[in-house]
Protein backbone atom coordinates (compact mmCIF):
# COMPACT_ATOMS: atom_id res chain seq x y z
CA UNK A 1 0.00 0.00 0.00
CA UNK A 2 1.58 3.41 -0.94
CA UNK A 3 2.14 6.06 1.26
CA UNK A 4 -0.91 8.25 2.54
CA UNK A 5 -3.23 5.58 0.85
CA UNK A 6 -6.62 6.05 3.43
CA UNK A 7 -7.96 3.14 5.30
CA UNK A 8 -11.20 2.44 6.82
CA UNK A 9 -9.69 1.84 10.28
CA UNK A 10 -6.21 1.84 11.43
CA UNK A 11 -5.42 -0.53 14.29
CA UNK A 12 -2.57 0.72 16.46
CA UNK A 13 -1.20 -2.76 17.90
CA UNK A 14 -1.11 -6.04 16.76
CA UNK A 15 -1.46 -7.95 19.80
CA UNK A 16 -4.83 -10.78 20.92
CA UNK A 17 -6.78 -8.14 20.48
CA UNK A 18 -5.76 -5.37 17.69
CA UNK A 19 -5.62 -8.62 15.48
CA UNK A 20 -8.95 -9.95 16.45
CA UNK A 21 -10.93 -6.77 16.05
CA UNK A 22 -9.14 -6.18 12.65
CA UNK A 23 -10.39 -9.55 11.64
CA UNK A 24 -14.01 -9.29 12.86
CA UNK A 25 -14.30 -5.98 11.34
CA UNK A 26 -13.29 -7.60 7.98
CA UNK A 27 -15.65 -10.36 8.27
CA UNK A 28 -18.41 -7.69 9.09
CA UNK A 29 -17.59 -6.03 5.93
CA UNK A 30 -15.74 -2.93 6.51
CA UNK A 31 -12.74 -3.14 3.83
CA UNK A 32 -9.14 -1.38 4.02
CA UNK A 33 -8.17 -2.66 7.18
CA UNK A 34 -4.49 -2.19 8.39
CA UNK A 35 -2.71 -3.11 11.63
CA UNK A 36 0.56 -1.45 12.52
CA UNK A 37 2.96 -2.95 14.32
CA UNK A 38 6.34 -3.83 14.11
CA UNK A 39 5.74 -7.68 15.12
CA UNK A 40 2.18 -8.64 14.59
CA UNK A 41 1.13 -11.71 16.80
CA UNK A 42 3.27 -10.55 19.84
CA UNK A 43 2.26 -8.72 23.23
CA UNK A 44 1.54 -10.35 26.78
CA UNK A 45 -1.06 -13.16 25.15
CA UNK A 46 1.91 -14.72 23.60
CA UNK A 47 3.20 -15.43 27.06
CA UNK A 48 -0.72 -16.09 28.76
CA UNK A 49 -1.48 -19.25 29.74
CA UNK A 50 -5.26 -18.88 27.95
CA UNK A 51 -7.23 -19.95 30.85
CA UNK A 52 -11.08 -18.94 30.33
CA UNK A 53 -12.38 -18.53 33.45
CA UNK A 54 -14.87 -15.43 34.25
CA UNK A 55 -16.00 -17.73 36.68
CA UNK A 56 -13.20 -18.91 38.83
CA UNK A 57 -11.35 -15.34 38.17
CA UNK A 58 -14.29 -13.63 39.66
CA UNK A 59 -13.72 -10.97 42.07
CA UNK A 60 -16.43 -9.09 44.30
CA UNK A 61 -17.77 -6.29 43.00
CA UNK A 62 -16.98 -6.95 39.41
CA UNK A 63 -20.09 -7.81 38.28
CA UNK A 64 -20.28 -6.20 34.66
CA UNK A 65 -17.15 -7.72 34.11
CA UNK A 66 -18.57 -11.33 34.80
CA UNK A 67 -21.27 -10.38 32.07
CA UNK A 68 -18.52 -9.51 29.85
CA UNK A 69 -16.63 -12.28 30.95
CA UNK A 70 -19.33 -14.95 30.07
CA UNK A 71 -20.55 -13.50 27.18
CA UNK A 72 -17.27 -13.99 25.34
CA UNK A 73 -16.81 -17.46 26.99
CA UNK A 74 -19.78 -18.71 25.66
CA UNK A 75 -18.91 -17.43 22.06
CA UNK A 76 -15.28 -18.86 22.69
CA UNK A 77 -16.07 -22.16 20.87
CA UNK A 78 -17.89 -20.49 18.15
CA UNK A 79 -15.26 -18.15 17.60
CA UNK A 80 -12.64 -20.64 18.12
CA UNK A 81 -14.30 -22.84 14.82
CA UNK A 82 -14.49 -19.58 12.43
CA UNK A 83 -10.98 -18.71 13.05
CA UNK A 84 -9.35 -22.40 12.32
CA UNK A 85 -12.13 -22.07 8.80
CA UNK A 86 -10.72 -18.40 7.78
CA UNK A 87 -7.11 -19.01 8.74
CA UNK A 88 -7.13 -22.41 6.77
CA UNK A 89 -7.22 -24.97 9.13
CA UNK A 90 -5.37 -23.61 11.88
CA UNK A 91 -6.44 -24.85 15.37
CA UNK A 92 -6.17 -22.28 18.30
CA UNK A 93 -6.14 -24.84 21.57
CA UNK A 94 -9.86 -24.16 22.18
CA UNK A 95 -10.37 -27.29 24.83
CA UNK A 96 -13.34 -27.22 26.83
CA UNK A 97 -12.19 -29.05 30.21
CA UNK A 98 -13.50 -27.03 33.17
CA UNK A 99 -11.46 -25.82 36.66
CA UNK A 100 -10.88 -26.77 39.48
CA UNK A 101 -10.11 -23.90 42.25
CA UNK A 102 -8.82 -25.79 45.19
CA UNK A 103 -7.37 -24.41 48.84
CA UNK A 104 -4.33 -25.54 50.85
CA UNK A 105 -5.05 -24.07 54.20
CA UNK A 106 -8.14 -23.19 56.11
CA UNK A 107 -7.89 -19.61 55.08
CA UNK A 108 -7.21 -20.06 51.40
CA UNK A 109 -10.59 -22.60 52.12
CA UNK A 110 -12.41 -20.07 54.14
CA UNK A 111 -11.84 -17.38 50.52
CA UNK A 112 -12.89 -20.37 48.51
CA UNK A 113 -16.34 -21.31 50.43
CA UNK A 114 -16.87 -17.13 50.26
CA UNK A 115 -16.66 -17.53 46.71
CA UNK A 116 -18.62 -20.40 46.02
CA UNK A 117 -21.45 -18.50 47.98
CA UNK A 118 -21.27 -15.58 45.74
CA UNK A 119 -21.10 -17.52 42.56
CA UNK A 120 -24.31 -19.36 44.19
CA UNK A 121 -26.11 -15.78 44.57
CA UNK A 122 -25.13 -15.25 41.01
CA UNK A 123 -26.90 -18.26 40.44
CA UNK A 124 -23.62 -19.68 38.92
CA UNK A 125 -22.66 -23.26 37.60
CA UNK A 126 -20.29 -23.76 40.73
CA UNK A 127 -20.27 -26.99 43.11
CA UNK A 128 -17.99 -27.81 46.31
CA UNK A 129 -15.89 -30.26 46.50
CA UNK A 130 -14.23 -32.01 49.59
CA UNK A 131 -10.64 -32.56 49.58
CA UNK A 132 -11.41 -36.09 48.72
CA UNK A 133 -13.58 -35.14 45.96
CA UNK A 134 -11.13 -32.64 44.80
CA UNK A 135 -7.94 -35.27 44.45
CA UNK A 136 -10.56 -38.26 42.49
CA UNK A 137 -10.77 -35.64 40.04
CA UNK A 138 -7.43 -34.79 39.78
CA UNK A 139 -5.04 -37.59 42.05
CA UNK A 140 -1.97 -34.97 41.20
CA UNK A 141 -3.19 -32.84 43.63
CA UNK A 142 -1.34 -32.59 47.12
CA UNK A 143 -2.94 -35.22 49.62
CA UNK A 144 -3.11 -31.60 51.92
CA UNK A 145 -5.60 -29.92 49.81
CA UNK A 146 -8.49 -28.70 51.70
CA UNK A 147 -11.48 -28.39 49.14
CA UNK A 148 -12.17 -26.34 46.34
CA UNK A 149 -14.85 -26.04 43.57
CA UNK A 150 -15.62 -27.51 40.09
CA UNK A 151 -16.43 -24.78 37.77
CA UNK A 152 -17.13 -26.85 34.58
CA UNK A 153 -17.70 -23.97 31.95
CA UNK A 154 -14.44 -22.40 32.46
CA UNK A 155 -12.22 -23.36 29.61
CA UNK A 156 -8.65 -22.88 28.06
CA UNK A 157 -7.50 -21.67 24.55
CA UNK A 158 -3.63 -22.06 23.37
CA UNK A 159 -2.56 -17.74 23.47
CA UNK A 160 0.07 -18.88 21.09
CA UNK A 161 -2.06 -20.95 18.17
CA UNK A 162 -4.70 -18.71 19.01
CA UNK A 163 -2.44 -15.52 17.38
CA UNK A 164 -0.95 -17.48 14.63
CA UNK A 165 -4.57 -18.50 13.91
CA UNK A 166 -5.25 -14.43 13.47
CA UNK A 167 -2.25 -13.62 11.71
CA UNK A 168 -3.24 -16.25 9.10
CA UNK A 169 -7.21 -14.83 8.92
CA UNK A 170 -6.21 -11.40 8.73
CA UNK A 171 -3.76 -11.88 5.96
CA UNK A 172 -6.45 -14.40 3.95
CA UNK A 173 -8.81 -11.38 5.18
CA UNK A 174 -7.05 -8.76 3.15
CA UNK A 175 -6.76 -7.01 6.49
CA UNK A 176 -3.15 -5.13 5.51
CA UNK A 177 -0.26 -5.92 8.55
CA UNK A 178 2.27 -3.23 7.92
CA UNK A 179 5.23 -4.11 9.99
CA UNK A 180 6.39 -0.94 11.51
CA UNK A 181 6.15 1.02 15.09
CA UNK A 182 3.45 4.05 15.90
CA UNK A 183 5.40 6.92 16.84
CA UNK A 184 2.44 9.66 17.08
CA UNK A 185 -1.27 9.91 16.92
CA UNK A 186 -2.58 12.17 13.69
CA UNK A 187 -5.04 14.53 15.15
CA UNK A 188 -6.13 17.30 12.84
CA UNK A 189 -9.43 19.72 13.51
CA UNK A 190 -10.23 17.50 16.77
CA UNK A 191 -10.31 14.58 15.32
CA UNK A 192 -7.89 11.35 15.30
CA UNK A 193 -6.90 10.68 11.37
CA UNK A 194 -3.93 8.33 11.55
CA UNK A 195 -0.64 7.86 12.61
CA UNK A 196 2.78 8.63 11.52
CA UNK A 197 5.24 5.81 11.54
CA UNK A 198 8.81 4.65 13.02
CA UNK A 199 9.49 4.24 8.95
CA UNK A 200 8.80 8.62 8.66
CA UNK A 201 5.41 7.60 6.75
CA UNK A 202 1.69 8.34 7.70
CA UNK A 203 -1.14 5.83 7.79
CA UNK A 204 -4.71 8.26 7.62
CA UNK A 205 -7.95 6.26 7.69
CA UNK A 206 -11.31 6.97 8.77
CA UNK A 207 -11.23 5.58 12.34
CA UNK A 208 -8.21 4.62 14.48
CA UNK A 209 -8.04 1.88 16.97
CA UNK A 210 -6.32 2.14 19.76
CA UNK A 211 -5.39 -1.47 21.07
CA UNK A 212 -1.51 -1.03 22.09
CA UNK A 213 -2.27 -2.74 25.55
CA UNK A 214 0.10 -1.00 28.35
CA UNK A 215 1.59 1.48 25.63
CA UNK A 216 -1.77 2.87 24.38
CA UNK A 217 -1.65 6.10 26.53
CA UNK A 218 1.92 6.79 26.03
CA UNK A 219 1.24 7.32 22.07
CA UNK A 220 2.81 10.99 21.52
CA UNK A 221 0.37 13.43 20.30
CA UNK A 222 -3.10 11.55 22.41
CA UNK A 223 -4.60 14.54 23.85
CA UNK A 224 -4.65 14.52 27.67
CA UNK A 225 -7.67 12.89 29.43
CA UNK A 226 -8.80 11.39 26.23
CA UNK A 227 -7.46 8.16 27.74
CA UNK A 228 -6.71 7.04 31.47
CA UNK A 229 -2.97 5.65 32.08
CA UNK A 230 -3.17 1.81 31.27
CA UNK A 231 -0.42 -0.05 33.98
CA UNK A 232 1.92 -2.53 32.91
CA UNK A 233 1.19 -5.35 35.45
CA UNK A 234 3.90 -8.10 34.95
CA UNK A 235 3.42 -11.84 34.74
CA UNK A 236 6.13 -14.52 34.66
CA UNK A 237 4.63 -17.85 33.86
CA UNK A 238 6.42 -21.08 33.30
CA UNK A 239 6.24 -23.54 30.86
CA UNK A 240 6.55 -27.17 31.27
CA UNK A 241 6.76 -30.85 29.10
CA UNK A 242 5.18 -33.94 30.76
CA UNK A 243 6.90 -37.05 29.74
CA UNK A 244 4.73 -39.20 28.10
CA UNK A 245 4.81 -41.73 31.00
CA UNK A 246 3.30 -39.20 33.38
CA UNK A 247 -0.14 -38.56 31.21
CA UNK A 248 -2.16 -37.29 32.24
CA UNK A 249 -1.05 -35.12 34.40
CA UNK A 250 -4.03 -33.34 35.15
CA UNK A 251 -7.19 -33.05 33.22
CA UNK A 252 -8.25 -29.67 33.84
CA UNK A 253 -7.36 -26.19 34.74
CA UNK A 254 -6.84 -25.84 38.11
CA UNK A 255 -6.63 -22.62 40.66
CA UNK A 256 -5.78 -21.87 43.92
CA UNK A 257 -4.69 -18.87 45.93
CA UNK A 258 -1.21 -19.62 47.64
CA UNK A 259 -0.29 -17.13 50.61
CA UNK A 260 -2.20 -14.42 48.73
CA UNK A 261 -0.75 -15.01 45.35
CA UNK A 262 -3.01 -16.47 42.32
CA UNK A 263 -1.58 -19.52 41.06
CA UNK A 264 -2.93 -21.72 38.32
CA UNK A 265 -1.73 -24.78 36.02
CA UNK A 266 -2.85 -25.11 32.80
CA UNK A 267 -2.64 -28.70 31.13
CA UNK A 268 -2.72 -28.96 27.23
CA UNK A 269 -3.54 -32.13 25.08
CA UNK A 270 0.12 -32.02 23.32
CA UNK A 271 1.75 -32.33 26.93
CA UNK A 272 2.53 -29.07 27.60
CA UNK A 273 1.80 -27.16 31.51
CA UNK A 274 1.96 -23.93 31.79
CA UNK A 275 2.02 -22.56 35.49
CA UNK A 276 1.76 -19.29 35.78
CA UNK A 277 1.45 -16.23 37.18
CA UNK A 278 3.22 -12.96 39.38
CA UNK A 279 1.32 -10.18 39.69
CA UNK A 280 4.28 -7.04 39.79
CA UNK A 281 3.66 -3.58 39.11
CA UNK A 282 7.22 -2.15 38.52
CA UNK A 283 6.63 -0.38 35.09
CA UNK A 284 7.86 -1.46 31.82
CA UNK A 285 10.33 -4.49 32.91
CA UNK A 286 9.89 -7.65 31.44
CA UNK A 287 12.54 -9.95 33.28
CA UNK A 288 12.09 -12.85 34.37
CA UNK A 289 13.99 -13.55 38.15
CA UNK A 290 14.68 -16.16 40.23
CA UNK A 291 12.27 -15.50 42.80
CA UNK A 292 9.86 -15.47 40.37
CA UNK A 293 10.73 -19.03 39.18
CA UNK A 294 10.91 -19.85 42.58
CA UNK A 295 7.79 -18.72 44.16
CA UNK A 296 5.67 -20.35 40.74
CA UNK A 297 7.28 -23.53 41.46
CA UNK A 298 7.36 -23.37 45.18
CA UNK A 299 3.92 -22.66 45.29
CA UNK A 300 3.03 -25.59 42.14
CA UNK A 301 4.89 -27.91 44.07
CA UNK A 302 2.89 -27.68 47.29
CA UNK A 303 -0.13 -28.05 45.39
CA UNK A 304 1.14 -30.55 42.72
CA UNK A 305 3.98 -32.42 44.34
CA UNK A 306 4.69 -34.53 40.86
CA UNK A 307 5.86 -31.26 38.95
CA UNK A 308 9.39 -32.20 39.71
CA UNK A 309 9.17 -34.85 37.45
CA UNK A 310 8.20 -32.73 34.68
CA UNK A 311 10.64 -30.85 32.06
CA UNK A 312 10.94 -27.17 32.32
CA UNK A 313 10.87 -26.06 28.73
CA UNK A 314 10.72 -21.76 28.93
CA UNK A 315 10.22 -18.48 31.46
CA UNK A 316 8.80 -15.57 30.62
CA UNK A 317 7.44 -12.67 31.48
CA UNK A 318 4.26 -10.43 29.96
CA UNK A 319 2.65 -7.43 30.75
CA UNK A 320 -1.11 -7.29 31.47
CA UNK A 321 -2.29 -3.70 30.27
CA UNK A 322 -4.04 -2.36 33.75
CA UNK A 323 -6.98 0.31 33.35
CA UNK A 324 -7.48 2.03 36.48
CA UNK A 325 -10.45 0.08 37.27
CA UNK A 326 -8.86 -2.99 35.92
CA UNK A 327 -11.99 -3.12 33.47
CA UNK A 328 -11.72 -2.88 29.47
CA UNK A 329 -11.54 0.25 27.80
CA UNK A 330 -14.01 -0.31 24.88
CA UNK A 331 -15.48 2.10 22.08
CA UNK A 332 -15.52 5.96 20.99
CA UNK A 333 -12.67 8.10 23.46
CA UNK A 334 -13.42 11.70 23.70
CA UNK A 335 -11.38 12.80 20.82
CA UNK A 336 -13.51 12.04 17.73
CA UNK A 337 -12.22 9.29 15.64
CA UNK A 338 -10.38 7.15 18.57
CA UNK A 339 -11.66 4.11 19.45
CA UNK A 340 -10.28 1.91 22.22
CA UNK A 341 -9.46 -1.80 22.53
CA UNK A 342 -7.56 -1.96 25.13
CA UNK A 343 -6.92 -2.12 28.94
CA UNK A 344 -8.08 -5.62 29.34
CA UNK A 345 -5.58 -6.48 32.55
CA UNK A 346 -6.04 -10.13 33.41
CA UNK A 347 -8.35 -10.48 30.76
CA UNK A 348 -7.48 -9.89 27.59
CA UNK A 349 -7.29 -13.72 25.93
CA UNK A 350 -10.64 -14.26 27.80
CA UNK A 351 -12.15 -11.30 26.11
CA UNK A 352 -10.74 -11.31 22.59
CA UNK A 353 -13.86 -12.56 20.64
CA UNK A 354 -16.77 -10.31 22.61
CA UNK A 355 -14.24 -7.12 22.29
CA UNK A 356 -13.63 -7.95 18.49
CA UNK A 357 -17.20 -8.62 18.38
CA UNK A 358 -18.36 -5.68 19.74
CA UNK A 359 -15.72 -3.66 18.43
CA UNK A 360 -16.58 -4.70 14.71
CA UNK A 361 -19.95 -3.57 15.10
CA UNK A 362 -19.36 -0.17 16.50
CA UNK A 363 -16.92 0.32 13.79
CA UNK A 364 -19.54 -0.77 11.21
CA UNK A 365 -22.76 1.01 12.95
CA UNK A 366 -21.46 3.79 15.13
CA UNK A 367 -23.25 2.21 17.63
CA UNK A 368 -21.84 0.86 20.43
CA UNK A 369 -23.85 -2.38 22.30
CA UNK A 370 -25.28 -2.14 24.99
CA UNK A 371 -22.82 -5.05 26.55
CA UNK A 372 -19.64 -2.54 25.94
CA UNK A 373 -21.35 0.55 27.41
CA UNK A 374 -20.16 -0.22 30.78
CA UNK A 375 -16.63 0.07 29.61
CA UNK A 376 -16.06 3.15 27.38
CA UNK A 377 -13.11 5.24 27.63
CA UNK A 378 -15.26 7.86 28.52
CA UNK A 379 -16.11 6.85 32.55
CA UNK A 380 -12.79 8.10 32.88
CA UNK A 381 -12.90 11.46 31.10
CA UNK A 382 -16.79 12.90 32.14
CA UNK A 383 -16.27 16.29 31.00
CA UNK A 384 -14.91 15.97 26.89
CA UNK A 385 -15.04 19.49 26.67
CA UNK A 386 -11.77 19.44 28.74
CA UNK A 387 -9.36 17.34 26.33
CA UNK A 388 -7.07 18.88 24.39
CA UNK A 389 -3.63 18.25 22.46
CA UNK A 390 -0.67 17.58 24.27
CA UNK A 391 2.79 18.09 23.13
N1 LIG B 1 -5.56 -14.30 33.78
C1 LIG B 1 -4.37 -14.77 34.32
C2 LIG B 1 -3.36 -13.76 34.62
O1 LIG B 1 -3.50 -12.59 34.33
O2 LIG B 1 -2.35 -14.13 35.18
Amino acid sequence: MPEETHADVLVIGGGVIGLAVAWRAARRGLGNIVVVDPSPGGGAAGVAAGMLAPVTELQYGEEPLLRLGMASNQRYGDFAAELTEASGGLDTGYRRCGTIAVALDSDDREELRELHAFHQRLGLDSAWLTGREARRLEPMLAPGVRGGLHVADDHQVDPRRLLTALVAACELAGVVLHRAEAVGLLVEDGRAVGARLGTGETRRADQVVLAAGPHSHRLPGLPEGVLPAVRPVKGQILRLRIPEAYRPFLSRNVRAVVRGQHLYLVPRENGELVIGATTEEQGYDTTVTAGGVYELLRDAHELVPGITELLLLETSAGLRPGSPDNAPLLGPTALPGLVAATGHYRNGVLLTPVTADLLAEYLATGELPELAQPFTPTRFSPDRSTTKASA
